[in-house]
């Protein structure tokens, strides 16, 4: 493999060890006396030179972008001034290619440059090909070492994990997000979100997580909003809202510090989003009512959908809450929002009723990341808020049942996994930090 460091290396007169490795073709560059290929294999790039009778035996078909083929030859330390990833380069004795790319591949370098347009529905159509960029292919990485370090954050918290089902008969953040499917003749729905079943969880299992799909019959189509995504979510035990705040805190800043303690992750993180800062704690917090207060306090102020002054109890649509985010340009927890914006289940606070002890967290370019609150201990309560928000209670009985069963202070969160990479590698839109994005209007390939 391309990242195997200990093989010793040829220099001068000295003999480099003899290797196999195979790959494929990501650039290739035709000088008199030799071709530079540059291999990919997954996990790193290779300059591969083939010189004297190598370059005669092929046609122009051979070395097309994307051809996989295996290659023979020793392995060297490059010369001084020339460059290679690495330092390395294969000289090629030999070599069998395996599957031939046609000669339409030149398409897939131009997919591939233009990537980072994620609008574009041929670009879109083309996923499979673009994944095969260094930028795609970047991300992805990113991707798979953030969601081991949240594994790692958790598991060193000692968090049990759970997978609670994703087809579900309860909503939880609101009806008209919800996809609806037959069951068996019975009316069920694709989850919106683990939170009610990790909260059953932690009576035998203490502070519990999953990293699950959630998905969202989303009508828009902004740059942060997919019909399926995944989403880490947790449910903490006995805590109060404070001891939320400080978790939340806590696991991001952890995850981070995981994820570039790694040097290969490192140098990708750093090469997608040059200016990216390990968040320092305490984040700065601010009461929703606040927000508002500083929305309007803005020359000119910032204002609602309807371009009107905003007053409490209006939603921060996505448009003002990005902006005031990036004028503050720090982490945010914003906290305390009015009851009727929120979900049934949140706990209110002591002091005001009016509000609950809920908090988001945003992050510059992205806006909010992460939605969570402490929730509703007492199952009177509950039944009020269902009849606030028109939902029958019936469906709920195993989650109005913790109330009953030995209730206790309890809170949580869940991160959309996308809009953290978005932020973490600079990316514009959460479609290029999934595999295959899927939201309105698109379901392939
Ligand atoms: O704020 P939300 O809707 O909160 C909940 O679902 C809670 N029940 C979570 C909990 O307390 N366990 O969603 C949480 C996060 C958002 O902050 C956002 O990052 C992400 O999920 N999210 C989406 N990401 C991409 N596309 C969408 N359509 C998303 N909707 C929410
Ligand atoms: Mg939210």
């Amino acid at each position: 493999k391309i990242w195997q460091k200990d093989i010793e290396l040829g220099e001068g007169d000295k003999k480099g060890t003899r290797v196999k490795v195979s790959g494929r073709i990501h650039r290739q560059r035709q000088q008199k006396q030799a071709t530079f290929l540059t291999l990919i294999d997954g996990y790193g790039h290779l300059q591969c030179v083939l010189s004297g009778d190598l370059t005669k035996t092929y046609d122009a078909l051979t070395f097309a972008q994307g051809t996989s083929l295996t290659l023979y030859g020793e392995l060297k330390r490059v010369l001084e001034g020339q460059t290679a990833p690495d330092g390395r380069e294969l000289h090629v004795d030999y070599y069998v290619v395996i599957g031939a790319s046609p000669s339409d591949a030149d398409a897939i370098t131009n997919r591939v440059s233009k990537e980072q347009d994620p609008w574009e529905s041929s670009m879109l159509d083309s996923r499979h090909l673009v994944l095969r960029g260094d930028n795609a292919a970047s991300v992805m990485k990113v991707r798979s070492a953030v969601e081991w370090a949240f594994a790692k954050a958790y598991k060193d918290m000692r968090f049990t994990k759970i997978s609670p089902p994703a087809f579900v008969q309860t909503q939880v953040e609101g009806g008209s997000t919800l996809f609806e499917l037959d069951y068996h003749g019975e009316k069920a729905y694709l989850t919106q979100s683990s939170q009610l079943y990790l909260e059953t969880g932690i009576p035998s299992l203490g502070n519990v997580y999953c990293i699950e799909k959630s998905f969202r019959a989303e009508k828009s189509l902004t740059r942060r909003h997919l019909s399926e995504y995944t989403h880490v979510e947790a449910e903490l035990d006995f805590v109060d809202f404070e001891d939320l705040l400080t978790h939340l805190e806590e696991i991001i800043s952890t995850v981070i510090e995981t994820t570039l303690a790694d040097p290969v992750t490192a140098a990708l993180v750093k090469e997608l989003n040059p200016g990216f800062k390990v968040p320092t704690r305490p984040f700065k917090r601010m009461r929703y009512s606040d927000a508002i207060d500083w929305l309007n306090a803005q020359d000119p102020p910032i204002l609602t959908d309807k371009g009107e002054r905003h007053v409490f109890g209006d939603d921060i649509a996505e448009a003002a809450e990005r902006r005031m985010t990036d004028i503050i340009n720090l982490p945010i927890l914003l906290t305390h929002f009015p009851v009727e914006i929120k979900a049934f289940y949140m706990k209110k606070e002591e002091a005001d009723r009016r509000v609950t002890e809920s908090v988001d967290v945003l992050m510059p370019g992205v806006g909010e990341i992460v939605g969570g609150s402490m929730r509703m201990e007492g199952y009177e309560e509950l039944m009020e808020a269902y009849k606030r928000e028109g939902i029958a209670p019936k469906e709920y009985y195993w989650y109005t049942e913790q109330r009953k069963y030995g209730t206790s202070p309890h809170g949580g969160y869940g991160l959309g996994l996308e809009r953290f990479i978005a932020w973490m590698c600079g990316q514009h839109s959460v479609r290029t930090c999934c595999l295959y994005p899927r939201f309105m209007n698109r379901c392939k390939p």
